[in-house]
């Protein structure tokens, strides 16, 4: 642990860089000032409490394009809220208020919390409006998490409520620079209001916006050097859109996803990132000094002739005139997972889509939320569900409280290299996946599909570990 760190930090210092490792270092050394999130300020002088204040409120943003600012809602006044920063066993303490003119709760995506702190509608219920609410929780895994609410989450997720928890363990790579990227969407009119109604293609497919945001701001441009370690941390938090991310060409070595770090990385073109979903990427970077990068994404198809939009620029990526950093290496493996036991599914969840009084809804073995019948499991149980997905989309299936990993999609075993732990993944259109999960957390827990469209529309259910 030590030595990865002490490495990490001399890497930094050798290169004449600003480190994230260290939390106090000042926004002006970060090479990428233009898309810095807010810190947020640690309350707490216990090294392993961070306490923080967050208010969930109105504010308003200027889009790139609109003649006006707009109306957005956010936690501390901004869009994405602040980088809530801590480390593997830190007991975290928010002060929640909520100052929103409607109810909203935080839910900590990822994160295994317990069942009353989960921020869901069910169970602790929601945040009124003007209420306070105090979450607290100890961070049991290593990874970037992210919370957002969990009422009407379509609409206030939409306005901007969202924002990341990044979760440092004692076996993080080695990199000349870490960043967050969080990804997201929104429909901006010219005169800077978001549209009113949703159109049938947005509550088909879950809303999409003509405008792409990397921690808020649109198409930034950043500086890399020629040569150096870099590492991404990117979430989705889009209402609709998947990221299918490619970097010009260039490969991209996943080390981690939703759960943390993977035992065995893996290099990819493209990263496809659903709503909800975390990927770990690092990279050397290859390309010579003053040329260009863009992190494109690319069209995806996810049903319904989706996937012949252009591909559209995330960011892009200036190289620098410094001379190209030598020998960096990226990561091949880090420690082993527990694999969770193979078994043949006990329960078939099946996802569509139907009419129902000339509504559109989305279902789960034909009923919608709440009428969906919860599951009932008994605690500590390892539990194989098959979630099967009867209609013409993705579904990025999530599940609160735990994480799962993947058996088999379509009755093919998942390869023994890439074991994950996962809270959201995506079911491809007319496809079926066994995943396996251990329930060894008391309460009610949620799962539905993370297009929070079809989740409002119908698409969730309750687990009861009893
Ligand atoms: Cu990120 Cu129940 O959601
Ligand atoms: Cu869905």
């Amino acid at each position: 642990m030590k030595s990865a760190v002490a490495l990490s930090l001399a890497l930094a210092f050798g290169a004449g860089c600003g480190s994230n490792d260290d939390r106090t270092s000042s926004r002006s050394d970060d090479p990428w000032a233009e898309i810095a999130m807010p810190r947020i300020t640690d309350e707490n002088a216990s090294p392993n409490v961070v306490e923080v204040k967050l208010a969930a409120r109105p504010a308003q943003k200027q889009y790139p394009g609109a003649s006006a600012l707009s109306d957005v809602w956010t936690y501390e006044g901004t869009v994405p809220g602040p980088l809530i920063e801590a480390r593997r066993g830190d007991d975290v303490i928010v002060h929640f208020s909520n100052q929103l003119p409607e109810a909203t709760t935080i839910h900590w995506h990822g994160v295994r919390v317990p069942a009353g702190m989960d921020g869901n509608p069910m169970s602790p219920g929601p945040v009124p409006a003007g209420g306070d609410f105090d979450y607290s929780f100890t961070l049991k895994d290593a990874g970037l998490f992210w919370f957002h609410p969990h009422v009407r989450s379509d609409v206030q997720v939409e306005r901007g409520l969202y924002g990341a928890l990044l979760v440092r363990g004692d076996d993080e790579p080695e990199a000349d620079h870490e960043h967050v990227l969080v990804l997201d969407d929104v429909y901006v009119l010219t005169d800077g209001t978001f549209p009113e109604f949703l159109d049938d293609e947005s509550k088909m497919m879950g809303r999409e916006g003509n405008t792409l945001l990397v921690n808020g701001v649109s198409q930034p441009s950043l500086p890399l050097r020629a040569g150096s370690l870099e590492r991404l941390r990117l979430v989705n938090t889009a209402n609709g859109r998947f990221f299918n991310l490619a970097l010009s060409g260039q490969k991209l070595r996943v080390i981690g996803t939703d759960g943390g770090l993977l035992p065995q990385p893996y290099d990819a073109d493209h990263v496809l990132v659903a709503p909800g979903e975390r990927y770990d990427v690092m990279f050397v970077v290859d390309a010579a000094q003053g040329t260009e990068l863009t992190l494109w994404n690319d069209p995806y198809d996810r049903g319904h002739d989706s996937g012949s939009e252009p591909a559209m620029a995330v960011a892009t990526f200036q190289i620098t005139d410094d001379a190209p950093l030598k020998g960096r290496k990226l990561p091949d493996a880090f420690p082993e997972i527990e694999r969770l036991p193979s078994a043949p599914p006990d329960t078939t969840l099946d996802l569509s889509e139907a009419f129902q009084n000339g509504e559109l809804v989305f279902t789960i073995n034909g009923k919608t939320f709440p009428e969906v019948p919860p599951i009932q499991v008994s605690d500590g149980a390892v539990r194989v569900f098959e979630v099967k997905n009867s209609s013409d989309m993705d579904h990025p299936f999530h599940l609160h409280g735990f994480f799962y990993q993947l058996l088999a999609t379509d009755g093919v075993a998942t390869a023994p290299d890439r074991l994950a732990n996962k809270d959201t993944l995506i079911v491809r259109a007319h496809s079926a996946v066994d995943l396996v999960a251990r329930f060894d957390a008391l309460g009610h827990w949620m799962y539905h599909c993370h297009i929070l469209e079809h989740a409002e529309g119908g698409m969730m259910g309750e687990i009861y570990v009893e």
